[in-house]
């Protein structure tokens, strides 16, 4: 199996993902929230790039959308919910399907398009993903969503534990990248206190000043579930593994 990630969503992704498996990772907050609410019975989540595109197909749902989406941290004007994984409780989002816009988050998904299978993880599905990604038996992708295009530690960190647990799991020769390399040794640096590193990287620290800190709790929780979301036809959905 090889294995190598993308350190943002700017590297050739379509490139480098084509025929694998790809795993998008945004551990602050995206990835995290669409594995909250498929866990929490959500029916399904659409990643969209732009507020205008959202608004548009939520409408086309009527009853059994949900319109949902952040910019720079906060709600959407007019939206029914931002990105905190905190507001996707059951009573929120079971039965509903969410559309979702995120800065970073949702457009990476839309960067990896035309991937055999796409995946979403953080930190809160790494070892249900990795069990997955064995079952799927393809070479995997790691794509980090990053902040505007640029590196960011959670994300590398994230890509990290996944790539930890596939070395576990995998019950054959796994081939790393030298990104993958790089993003599991800064998972070893992390691992003892994944806390301290969300509270301390750059969009950590953003959240907290917004008001946003105690989502940073929801971020760190490693192996709250197992449902992985996975990509039918534009939906996210639950799988479990
Ligand atoms: C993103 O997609 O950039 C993030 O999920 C932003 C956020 O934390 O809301």
């Amino acid at each position: 199996m090889i294995l190598d990630v993308a350190l943002s969503r700017l590297d050739p992704v379509r490139r480098f993902g084509s025929g694998r498996a790809v795993a998008v990772i945004d551990v602050i907050r995206a990835t995290t929230t669409i594995a909250i609410a498929l866990h929490h019975g959500c029916a399904g989540v659409i990643p969209v790039q732009t507020l205008k595109e959202a608004r548009g197909l939520a409408l086309r749902l009527g009853g059994g959308g949900l319109l949902a989406g952040e910019r720079g941290a906060a709600k959407a004007p007019g939206f029914e919910l931002g990105n905190s994984p905190a507001e996707y409780g059951r009573d929120r989002v079971e039965g509903k399907t969410v559309v979702l816009t995120t800065t970073n988050g949702t457009r990476a998904f839309r960067a990896v398009e035309g991937a055999r299978v796409i995946i979403a993880t953080a930190f809160l599905n790494a070892s249900a993903a990795a069990r997955w990604l064995t079952r799927a038996g393809l070479d995997v992708l790691i794509v980090c969503a990053g902040q505007h295009g640029r590196f960011c530690l959670e994300d590398a960190v994230g890509g990290g534990m996944l790539i930890d647990r596939l070395l576990n799991v995998a019950g054959r020769p796994v081939e790393l990248g030298d990104a993958a390399r790089a993003a599991h040794q800064l998972f070893v640096a992390h691992r003892d206190d994944l806390f301290g590193m969300l509270h301390s990287c750059e969009w950590g620290r953003h959240l907290i000043q917004k008001g946003f800190g105690s989502d940073l709790e929801i971020c760190a929780r490693v192996d709250l579930t197992d449902v992985v979301p996975v990509m039918r036809a534009g939906h996210l959905v639950a799988e479990r593994a």
